[in-house]
């Protein structure tokens, strides 16, 4: 556009933004939180057990202790992540405490007893570290920068985070000891990595050594999009084949599934990581809330109904999502101010603005009303180099919500772009 045409443009998006402004709006979309609408679709977790709190061993749900979670949870956890029960371990409702518990439980205490303490390799001024493929999940990081763990961004393509730079990260310095994924529609860029990637991912212990975990964070295993979704392959499975399921820690949650803030979370991995993880548990907690367990197999039962189960989440969340793409391509398709991706599943749009631009949208959107999650949050210390990513997230606006909040994005972008 030359400046002749832009002075105009600009002039005339100006009216429309303080046109917004005087209608003092008040619109998030910052966090991937559930619907109401779709809270509603577990309501009959309330009062499901009608006095029966005998789990499938006899056990009573009510009492003390089952820190590896109760049988028929243990079991569906195992369906879920695919791998065997005794592989299994079912907690309390949060998969993200499970990872801060493991992630500080092997920095401070070992991954199989004190001498593998993370903490102990470092030297006098040296840093363990975690590779973070980059965008990503916002409180893997912050879990990170709180334990003081030092994290190297790893660059991601359509099919993965870049293998070629992680093994020679971990061949060069025996101070990574972890790396975080979000193996399936990754929050936020939507991205499944592919089966080669997988099968590098299982052999990375041989690189690593004993202690080095793969914390498999896979939140949005069953969160579809689309008919016929992408598979992920099996990293419990490949693992098992080269001799590496020590290395890796599978996690998952239903969270996005149930009530988001009353779900069940699990995590898997070898057998003896998940007594050694019960063991450091049981120092904190004589066992997970059971009864939330029991509640959460008398309704979801088996495979089958929780996929049933996330088909009508999907009825509430694609027609959010395709809203979300049309303002997009809409307002923005062709003018070269942006990218974004078309998730086939997991709960968000990944925006990329034209270098250096993304506070400044953000900053745009907020003086008009609606919340962005911050510019750089995706990011290992909220420092995204290219000042570009912007996480939408459509779940919890209405459709009325969210429409009014996408015409001032796309109209923010464009205004961004003009001043610049
Ligand atoms: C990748 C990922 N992992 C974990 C969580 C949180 O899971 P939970 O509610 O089980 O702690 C989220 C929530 O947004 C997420 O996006």
């Amino acid at each position: 556009m030359s400046t002749s045409n832009a002075q105009p443009r600009r002039q005339e998006l100006l009216n429309q933004y303080q046109q917004i402004q005087a209608k003092k709006l008040n619109l998030d979309v910052t966090r991937g939180k559930p619907a109401t609408s779709q809270l509603n679709l577990s309501d009959s977790l309330d009062g499901i057990l009608a006095g029966n709190y005998k789990c499938a061993d006899g056990t009573d749900a009510r009492n003390y202790g089952g820190g590896l979670g109760i049988p028929e949870a243990r079991q569906f956890a195992a369906d879920y992540l695919e791998t065997t029960a005794a592989r299994v371990m079912v907690g309390g409702n949060s998969s993200l405490q499970m990872m801060y518990q493991y992630v500080q439980g092997a920095f401070q205490h070992g991954v199989r007893g004190a001498d593998s303490a993370w903490v102990r390799e470092a030297g006098s001024g040296q840093r363990i570290k975690f590779l973070c493929p980059a965008p990503g999940y916002d409180r893997h990081f912050s879990i990170c920068e709180y334990l003081g763990i030092e994290m190297i961004p790893v660059t991601m393509d359509e099919s993965g985070p870049d293998m070629n730079q992680v093994e020679a990260l971990l061949r060069n310095d025996p101070l990574i000891k972890g790396i975080w994924c979000v193996p399936k529609y990754a929050n936020p860029n939507g991205v499944v990595y592919s089966a080669a990637v997988v099968e590098r991912f299982a052999q990375l212990g041989k690189i690593a050594g004993a202690n080095f975990r793969i914390m498999w964070d896979n939140a949005y295993a069953e969160h579809h999009l689309v008919d016929n979704p992408p598979v992920l392959a099996n990293i419990l499975a490949l693992s098992e084949k080269y001799g590496t399921l020590d290395n890796v820690i599978v996690i998952g949650s239903t969270s996005k599934i149930t009530h988001a803030g009353a779900g069940i979370a699990f995590i898997a991995s070898s057998e003896a990581n998940i007594q050694a993880f019960n063991d450091h548990l049981g120092i904190q907690s004589i066992g997970p809330d059971k009864v939330n367990q029991l509640r959460h197999m008398r309704m979801l039962k088996d495979m089958d109904a929780l996929r049933a189960l996330m088909q009508q989440h999907r009825a509430i969340l694609q027609p959010k999502f395709e809203l979300v793409l049309k303002h997009l391509e809409q307002g923005l398709g062709g003018k070269g101010l942006g990218s974004w991706n078309k998730p086939a599943g997991g709960y968000f749009i990944l925006f990329d603005t034209l270098p250096d631009q993304a506070d400044k949208v953000v900053k745009l959107c907020a003086g008009a009303g609606v919340k962005l999650t911050p510019a750089g949050s995706t990011w290992p210390y909220k420092k995204d180099p290219a000042n570009t990513n912007i996480r939408l997230a459509p779940s919890f606006p209405s459709l009325a919500e969210l429409d009014e909040a996408m015409q001032v994005f796309v109209l923010c972008v464009e205004l961004a772009a003009l001043d610049q």
